[in-house]
């Protein structure tokens, strides 16, 4: 958690930003659903741009949404940086989040726009990036193993106790998956897939990124997350290997939301449209997150997985952002897939 007052900065923040002459007494309480590090330099830029003071707790998406629904009669969160874009729809079909029309809409990026037009303005893209895997090279050839290429290798019984995902209950990784794996193979195919996977996971983790951290670490050997996650543990030095499935993968519109009911209401606006800025965007690869910004005039680091020569699914946001889906599939994942024995 960040708790920092700039006053200082705030002073000079609050005439830049023509805020009330108590700006230094501003406050924001914002989830974070991206990595920590993240999350941190995220938080620290926006008080020390503005002077309002920012309380930050990362969390998975799912768990977020979860909080956001438990807190709706008395919010407590006023911003919902960062994470998959299924929840922030889900949120929004509910109504725990607020419409607001940002004005740099229209420096974003054709999907980003999208995801905020089919959530009725409740959201915003604010980066994508495609779902595959990583392995540790060193513990497949110590275990002499061959090289997973494809979503259907993982299912092979030599991979047993080898792979590690999160739990699609908990992050928005794991749901991203979830509703991959059935829009790639159809949902019968897809859930016979999931139960041959389940006989192989050493781990079900509360966070997306957890697996492919623990692969580095060299506590498990593949980890199932966002291709960019991989590479943040390339780029950190761990002997990882990302992998884009060759069946095709899905992938995610990571976004931001305004807690409906905010306490700090205009202070969360201020972060939304600050989040947007292609300057603030391109930072992200400071803090070793590699996902495409959602401003067209951000720089992407070359390291960030091309997501154009990714055989990208057409991943149908609207279904799978649906509350009635996501409560549907993660039913049917816990009673015939989680349930099974290993
Ligand atoms: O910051 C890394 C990241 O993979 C994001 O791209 C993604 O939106 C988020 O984490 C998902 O986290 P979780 O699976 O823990 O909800």
């Amino acid at each position: 958690m960040i708790k920092r007052a700039i006053l200082g900065a705030g002073i000079l923040a609050a005439g830049m930003w023509g805020a009330s002459s108590s700006a230094s007494a501003e406050s924001l309480t914002m989830y974070c659903g991206v990595d920590e590090v993240w999350c941190q330099q995220t938080a620290r830029a926006f008080e020390e741009k503005t002077g309002i003071t920012v309380d930050m707790t990362r969390k998975s998406a799912g768990e977020i949404y979860a909080q956001l629904r438990a807190e709706a009669a008395n919010p407590k969160g006023d911003i919902w940086w960062g994470g998959t874009g299924d929840p922030h729809l889900q949120a929004a079909e509910e109504g725990l989040t607020e419409e607001y029309k940002s004005p740099l809409l229209d420096q974003l990026q054709p999907w980003a726009i999208k995801q905020a037009e089919t959530s009725g303005h409740r959201t915003v893209g604010i980066y994508s990036g495609a779902l595959g895997f990583g392995y540790n090279k060193d513990l497949l050839a110590k275990n002499n193993l061959p090289e997973p290429k494809c979503w259907a290798d993982l299912t092979k019984p030599e991979y047993k106790g080898h792979i590690q995902v999160a739990n699609p209950n908990s992050s928005g990784t794991a749901y991203n998956m979830l509703a991959t794996i059935v829009q790639l193979f159809g949902e019968d195919k897809g859930f016979e897939y999931l139960k041959a996977l389940h006989k192989n996971v050493n781990q079900y983790t509360k966070s997306g990124s957890a697996p492919i951290k623990a692969a580095g670490l060299g506590e498990t050997t593949i980890g199932i997350v966002f291709i960019h996650d991989a590479v943040s543990q390339v780029v950190a030095g761990f002997p990882i290997v990302p992998v884009t499935p060759c069946e095709g993968t899905g992938y995610e519109i990571g976004s931001e939301s305004i807690i409906k009911g905010a306490r700090n209401m205009e202070a969360a606006k201020k972060f939304y449209d600050w989040a947007l800025e292609a300057d603030v965007q391109s930072t992200a690869q400071d803090a070793g997150s590699f996902q495409v910004p959602s401003n067209k005039a951000a720089k992407t680091s070359d390291k960030a997985p091309d997501l154009a020569a990714i055989k990208l699914i057409d991943y149908d946001f609207k279904k799978y952002g649906s509350s009635e889906e996501r409560k549907r599939l993660l039913k049917k994942w816990d009673e015939e897939v989680a349930s099974l024995p290993q």
